[in-house]
């Protein structure tokens, strides 16, 4: 990151009155968006919402239409939809190797970068293993490998848990959290679903290629979407359960508490119900 960086206040992307169509589709519409250094931003919105060509002008792939656009390190990595269709080889080393190939980095240099990524990944122990043979999540953990050895210090992930399983989906969640608290990468996640964007710091919601609204979290979009648009984006269990217990005054307490003052709450409610129903 250069020191104009600095200068700018530590944002990492800006993008002014951002329009993008397609032909005559105008899949972007006014888009005001500035991404804090070390921000953990989520972006949701129902399909068509205009969330992966949002992806695509914030690394850099699309130009807008107009507006601008404004990147400040010129280092955004993009995890796709489906991570599979970023792999280009049959050896995840050779895959990971790829990209800092093309940066023109020694032969010391690049074997650094594919064993350190592994290593911030958790699994070096797949630096020889054929990528035909990995999981849905092992494929996000290469292509995340693959973005951090190309240095990246913006991470923008476009669904990339869809195919996963809640196993390999919540080990994600748990490293996009560690990249952004511990390795300081500023994270994108963009997600259909609140419950995926649970740790963002900061969450908008896009619709009919708007933004439409920006909240200091999940939860918080959540009450918005109570009040105005809950049709829209539905949330998950996840946070549904934080929600409640939030309202139950329970949401500052471990779940294994939280869960038991919830289980004798619902207790006591359905008692209480009983006796109620009994006097009527
Ligand atoms: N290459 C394209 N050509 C024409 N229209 C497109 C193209 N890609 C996306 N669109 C349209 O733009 C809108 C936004 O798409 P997209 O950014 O993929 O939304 P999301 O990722 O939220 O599902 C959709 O209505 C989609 O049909
Ligand atoms: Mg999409």
């Amino acid at each position: 990151m250069n020191t104009e960086t600095k200068d700018q206040d530590s944002f990492v992307i800006k993008l002014s009155g951002v329009n993008f169509s397609y032909n005559s589709y105008q899949a972007l519409n006014n888009i005001d968006l500035n991404v804090r250094h070390g921000a953990y931003l989520g972006v949701v919105g129902p399909n068509g919402s205009g969330k992966t060509t949002l992806a695509y002008i914030m690394a850099g792939i699309l130009r807008p239409t107009t507006g601008t656009v404004e990147t400040f390190g010129n280092n955004v990595g993009l995890v796709l939809t489906n991570p599979e269709n970023q792999i280009v080889s049959l050896v995840v080393e050779d895959d990971i190797a790829f990209g800092p190939e093309n940066l023109g980095l020694d032969a010391q240099q690049i074997l650094d970068r594919v064993e350190r990524s592994l290593k911030i990944t958790g699994c070096p122990e797949l630096r020889k293993s054929l990528v035909t043979i990995l999981s849905g999540g092992q494929i996000a953990q290469v292509a995340f490998a693959g973005q951090l050895a190309m240095d990246a210090e913006i991470i923008i992930l476009d669904e990339g848990t869809s195919l996963m399983d809640s196993k390999a989906k919540s080990t994600l969640l748990e490293f996009l959290r560690f990249l952004n608290t511990e390795q300081s990468k500023t994270i994108i996640h963009i997600s259909h679903k609140l419950d995926d964007l649970y740790a963002a710091d900061e969450v908008v919601f896009l619709l009919d290629g708007e933004i439409k609204a920006k909240a200091t979290g999940a939860l918080e979009l959540l009450r918005y979407f109570k009040d105005t648009v809950g049709a829209y984006v539905r949330p998950g269990s996840f946070l549904l359960y934080r929600s409640f217990l939030e309202e139950m005054g329970l949401g500052d307490m471990d779940e294994r508490q939280a869960t038991h003052g919830l289980v004798q709450g619902m207790a006591w409610r359905q008692v209480s119900g009983k006796v109620q129903r009994r006097k009527s």
